[in-house]
């Protein structure tokens, strides 16, 4: 049977916590200020940062938003003490549940390419490759960043 996880948006009194959770999970590059996406996250209505717990321990995360067309999911991490628990598989379902409540359709994500062990677990929530090429561009005039 699965462990319980309760979802509910960040705290500020949990921003240090998930920023440990977000590095734990190798989530954290150098050119992302973590605590800058989460006040840039928290400070709009179009997006939120959604946590899971089991018990008192911050164990789930995903950052959630949309552009007025489609939803996106960035941040998605299961502390990996408490993987393939079906945690990771609870937290995206409240995004989407977060999603759907605002009338966006269809949610997409980004995978770097030389993650391929998380491939499965989208696959097994159903999300499908879609072949598009990304483009991207800071617009501080930076060069682009891998
Ligand atoms: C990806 C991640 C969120 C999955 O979380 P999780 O709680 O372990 O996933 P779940 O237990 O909900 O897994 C659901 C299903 O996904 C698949 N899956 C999950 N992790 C997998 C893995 N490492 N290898 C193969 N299949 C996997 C399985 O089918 C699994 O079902 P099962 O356990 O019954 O076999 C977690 O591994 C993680 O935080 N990884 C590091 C951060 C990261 O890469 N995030 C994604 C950035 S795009």
């Amino acid at each position: 049977m699965s462990a319980v996880l309760t979802v509910a948006p960040l705290a500020d009194a949990d921003i240090a916590d998930v920023i440990v959770l977000w590095q734990r999970c190798g989530l954290v590059r150098p050119w992302n200020d973590p605590e800058a996406d989460i006040a840039l996250a928290r400070q709009n209505a179009n997006a939120d940062i959604l946590l899971g717990r089991a018990g008192d321990v911050i164990a789930a995360s995903v950052l959630v938003g949309h552009d007025g067309h489609r939803g996106w999911v960035y941040y998605v991490s299961v502390d990996p003490e408490y993987q393939r628990k079906d945690f990771g598989r609870a937290i995206m379902a409240a995004a989407e549940d977060w999603l759907r409540a605002r009338g966006i359709e269809k949610m997409q994500l980004m995978v770097r390419a030389d993650n391929t062990q998380v491939q499965a677990f989208y696959e097994s929530l159903g999300f499908g490759e879609q072949k598009r090429i990304v483009y991207a561009k800071w617009l501080d005039g930076r060069e682009l960043t891998p």
